[in-house]
């Protein structure tokens, strides 16, 4: 949705811009050419190997870029450490990209046979192996259940618990056939998409750290700046939407019809009342963004 972020996001053209999911940087080069040679482009990834490819890829443009690799979650230190007061403009790409999911050494995809892995960063110490082969049935259940959407998630679990009292569970390939016997026919490549998607959630912390960078990255938004998140399921959209509402609230409900509600003043002004959406032709050509799903917001 490149076109949709370039329209809502660069308010300011000499200002200070954050791309809290650089990837392999093809929203932060557009970002970079839209703004002058004083404004700066500061591109975080949790992913060494993103930083690497956007690096390569920024390297031509006429405008200041700063390249992070850590959490955005850690966007509050990220900048105090950077000495920038404030910034205009956040963006989110959220999830993974689909150079992570096709690099098999990754483990993210249940198409390859490859160590389960799953970690955006290679430095934290949780990976999908961890959680396969430590959580308790009901630990697992509840992750397949609430990150994943999965409605048989009791079962798989179950059936993971029984397997890796065998043997530890190595593989994207053994999880995969696991879920596979659960599920089984024409449902199961739904249900291996919601579990490696839970397990994933859970390996990355998504959901949490989505919420920081939201909560954090407030306190830096200069008056008339853009947080622009683009989200791929509905828990993360729902993070979003959330969030945006309740800071353009202008009243706190009292629950009583007693007593009035309180006013309040606003700290974001919603641009978008409904989520954008990919046009039909990118949709046809990416089909990731069949789920995408782009909000933005205005500091106020
Ligand atoms: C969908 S891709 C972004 C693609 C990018 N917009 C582009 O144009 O190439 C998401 C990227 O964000 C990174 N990421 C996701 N959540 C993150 C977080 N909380 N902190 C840092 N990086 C994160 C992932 O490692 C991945 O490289």
């Amino acid at each position: 949705m490149l076109n949709e972020v370039l329209e809502h996001l660069v308010t300011v053209k000499d200002g200070i811009y954050v791309d809290g999911t650089l990837g392999g940087g093809g929203h932060a080069e557009k970002i970079c050419e839209q703004l002058s040679p004083s404004g700066l482009l500061i591109g975080i990834d949790a992913d060494a190997d993103a930083i690497h490819e956007a690096g390569k890829r920024l390297q031509h443009v006429q405008t200041n870029v700063q390249l992070v690799n850590d959490n955005t979650a850690h966007i509050a230190s990220i900048l105090r450490s950077g000495n920038i007061p404030s910034i205009n403009g956040l963006l989110l790409d959220l999830g993974v990209s689909s150079f992570q999911i096709d690099e098999a050494s990754k483990g993210f995809s249940y198409r390859s046979d490859e160590r389960l892995d799953m970690r955006m960063d290679r430095r934290q110490s949780l990976d999908a192996y961890g959680v396969i082969n430590s959580y308790t049935e009901e630990e697992l259940a509840d992750v397949i259940f609430h990150y994943g959407e999965e409605r048989l998630s009791r079962r798989i679990a179950r059936r993971i618990v029984a397997k890796r009292t065998e043997a530890p569970i190595e593989t994207t390939g053994q999880l995969a056939k696991i879920v596979e016997g659960c599920v089984g026919g024409k449902f199961a490549v739904k249900s291996l998409s919601r579990v490696f998607q839970g397990i994933r959630i859970e390996v990355n912390n998504e959901l949490h750290r989505l919420k920081a960078i939201l909560d954090d990255s407030l306190q830096f938004m200069e008056t008339g700046g853009r947080i622009v998140v683009i989200s791929y399921h509905s828990l993360e959209d729902r993070i979003v939407k959330t969030f945006f509402n309740g800071c353009a609230a202008t009243s706190i409900p009292s629950g009583n019809k007693f007593q009035p509600d309180t006013p309040r003043n606003p700290e974001l002004k919603v641009i978008t009342k409904k989520p954008l959406e990919a046009s039909e032709e990118e949709q046809k050509v990416n089909s990731r963004s069949r789920s995408a799903k782009m909000r933005v917001a205005e500091r106020v």
